[in-house]
């Protein structure tokens, strides 16, 4: 009776391990301290929602990890990730620098993963992998709009900033080629830290300092928070209109820059007011889950968990499947229509020419023009 009591419970406690071990191992890389944190708790908030909408009843385990936007941190976590933890898909990350960082080592291990931010034109360029989807944007993709419809007003003359990493130059230099294309020239520029700078006082009188007609910038988290406050306090908007890459003033952080952020004109491939159900529906259950608004990083880790899951469910357990699925996809969330390139395993999506404008109690950002399926060059990309 004794023996047969203990077969019985080791049989319970099997089944119950066997039922409880996930169908598929997913591992989250994110910065959760540091310049962007919002960015990576935003990031990961979408990302959980995202699964659970479309898991459709696979079981999911997410082991995540800190990367604190430092590529040597991001590269030791994501190691640990691949080879202890042995997940079968990878995503998040947040930074163009830590991207950098991990692409040999998911390339190598054929790891695949679902970029949800970093922009890093490398990684669906010259460095792309088969392993590599990104369902975020590139680098380029979000500034080069912003160059073309300012050169389009008229605007002559720019300086330009951005943080001293792989993001900021890019993205300042894709502004630039379309900005000059249309017939308008930077005639200065500046490239201050990305992490530890507070005070841009400096930086924002040489701007002034140069006649530039306007200023184009990218600043994200809490350098973007720090920027836009200072800039509005320096008192020279009236004659330096404020251009920039839309995470200058996110839907994350931009009611606490308030009144400062009124008048700037960015572009982005997210806004909270798009017309469509996808994203009424988004906003919603976002909002009543963290009490506070979606943001272009929460898109991006919901669409992220999206592709992982609807590529997961349709290749039946199989890991070659799964990777080509993966890159052959297209469907409309939030943003709006967006599919992967299979040239380039980057995201072809609209980017958004938007203006924030104060409208007595708070932030409100209009859709002023679209930049339809905005498509990338290979860029020296062969797959
Ligand atoms: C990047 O490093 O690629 C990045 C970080 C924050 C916002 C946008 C891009």
């Amino acid at each position: 009776m004794k023996i047969i009591k203990i077969l019985l419970t080791a049989m319970m406690a099997i089944s119950l391990t066997a039922h409880a071990a996930p169908d598929v191992k997913i591992g989250l890389v994110l910065p959760f301290s540091g310049v962007f944190t919002s960015l990576g708790n935003d990031t990961e908030n979408g990302f959980r929602l995202g699964i659970e909408k479309f898991a459709n009843g696979t079981n999911v385990k997410i082991i995540k990890a800190d990367s604190e936007g430092n590529p040597a941190i991001g590269l030791s976590k994501t190691k640990k990730i691949v080879f202890q933890d042995k997940v079968d898909v990878m995503s998040g990350i947040v930074s163009s620098a830590v991207l950098g960082a991990v692409r040999d080592t998911l390339h190598n291990s054929k790891t695949p993963m679902v970029v949800a931010n970093a922009g890093n034109i490398h990684a669906t360029g010259k460095d792309c992998s088969p392993y590599i989807v990104r369902v975020s944007f590139s680098n380029a993709q979000i500034t080069r709009p912003m160059g073309d419809w300012m050169a389009k007003q008229g605007i002559k003359t720019a300086y330009v900033m951005a943080p001293d990493y792989a993001a900021g130059h890019q993205m300042i230099n894709a502004f630039r080629e379309e900005f000059e294309k249309g017939g308008g020239k930077v005639i200065g520029e500046v490239y201050p830290p990305l992490q530890g700078v507070t005070d841009y006082s400096s930086y924002l009188a040489v701007a002034k300092a140069s006649e530039a007609e306007s200023m184009f910038v990218f600043f994200p988290g809490s350098a973007a928070i720090n920027f836009v406050k200072q800039y509005h306090d320096f008192g020279i908007a009236k004659d330096v209109p404020l251009y920039a890459a839309g995470f200058l003033t996110s839907p994350s952080y931009v009611q606490v820059q308030g009144k400062a952020a009124d008048g700037i004109i960015s572009s982005l491939h997210y806004l909270l007011d798009l017309p469509y159900e996808e994203n009424t529906k988004f906003k919603q259950a976002y909002e009543s889950r963290y009490n506070k608004p979606a943001s272009e990083f929460s898109v991006a880790g919901y669409d992220a968990a999206r592709l992982v899951m609807e590529a997961w469910n349709k290749a039946d357990g199989d890991k070659e499947a799964f990777v080509k699925n993966l890159s052959n996809t297209s469907f409309k969330g939030p943003r709006s229509k967006l599919s992967i390139d299979p040239k380039t395993h980057n995201v072809v999506q609209n980017i958004y020419i938007l203006k924030n404008r104060w409208d007595g109690e708070q932030i409100v950002q209009e859709l002023i023009e679209t930049y339809e399926d905005r498509k990338d060059a290979a860029n020296g990309c062969q797959l």
